[in-house]
């Protein structure tokens, strides 16, 4: 019913070069796995480009951020607009890394979630509790607060499209995963969230996982009933092993 979705988040990362090779991996790899969407967010700079390399392929392309309205006096933004007339099907959305080191809070979040949909993009809005977070207990509120936000400025009916991607902050590029049971727990509870607004939404949407995601530890995480597939930084920077990942999404 939910078709898994592996997306690899390449941040600031990639020459010309390396995602060359980098895509003629994946599209030699991609075929074989008919059964998961596989999408791929390069910088802005490099989305024209990956565009081009992935025509004929059903390997979907995504940004890793954008800004609000469709132009205007924004020094450095890129709009919604821009993005889907680029060939983007897919946008991040609340990065931990953009809540953190740009300032990014709940409400600019949730305006560019609105933005996303307004332009035809299917937002990944990216929650996650940090350590400190977990260890007092609070990774329930935080999740809801950073989900509530959402809903209470676009809708419910505008994550028709969404996608979910749950990262512990302190599972990013620690090299720390959450095991499966953590996980599975805290997209549970994102479901139920999302199904006290629209049960059919809470069916039908997929919530992904990333931090640390490695072919070693997919075959558990992806495993679980909520884990609908992957947002993968570090591993997805391998033609190899992001492959291997995606040979270990169910069938
Ligand atoms: P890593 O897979 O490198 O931990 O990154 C996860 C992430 O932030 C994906 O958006």
């Amino acid at each position: 019913m939910r078709k898994p979705l592996i997306a690899g988040n390449w941040k600031m990362h990639g020459s010309k070069s390396q995602i060359q090779s980098l895509i003629d991996g994946i599209k030699h790899g991609a075929p074989h796995y008919p059964h998961a969407e596989i999408l791929v967010l390069p910088t802005f700079v490099h989305l024209d480009y990956v565009h081009n390399l992935l025509s004929h392929t059903s390997i979907q392309l995504g940004a890793q951020n954008l800004y609000l309205g469709t132009q205007g006096a924004f020094t450095g933004e890129v709009s919604g607009c821009m993005l889907t007339e680029i060939g983007c099907q897919y946008v991040l959305v609340g990065h931990s890394e953009r809540r953190t080191l740009f300032h990014e809070d709940l409400n600019l979040v949730a305006e560019k979630f609105k933005a996303a949909v307004t332009s035809g993009l299917k937002p990944i809005l990216c929650i996650g509790e940090t350590k400190d977070e977990r260890e007092r207990g609070d990774t329930e509120r935080v999740i809801s607060d950073q989900l509530q936000s959402v809903i209470q400025l676009a809708g419910i009916e505008a994550f028709r499209e969404a996608v979910i991607a749950y990262e512990p902050v302190w599972a990013i590029g620690t090299g720390l995963t959450a095991t499966p049971e953590q996980a599975q727990a805290v997209h549970a509870f994102i479901r139920q969230l999302i199904s006290q607004n629209h049960i059919d939404i809470a069916n039908t949407m997929r919530i992904l996982y990333g931090g640390s995601m490695k072919p070693d530890n997919a075959a558990s995480l992806l495993a679980m009933p909520d884990i609908d597939g992957g947002l993968i930084g570090g591993a997805s920077l391998s033609a190899e092993s992001f492959l291997k990942i995606c040979a270990e999404v169910p069938k």
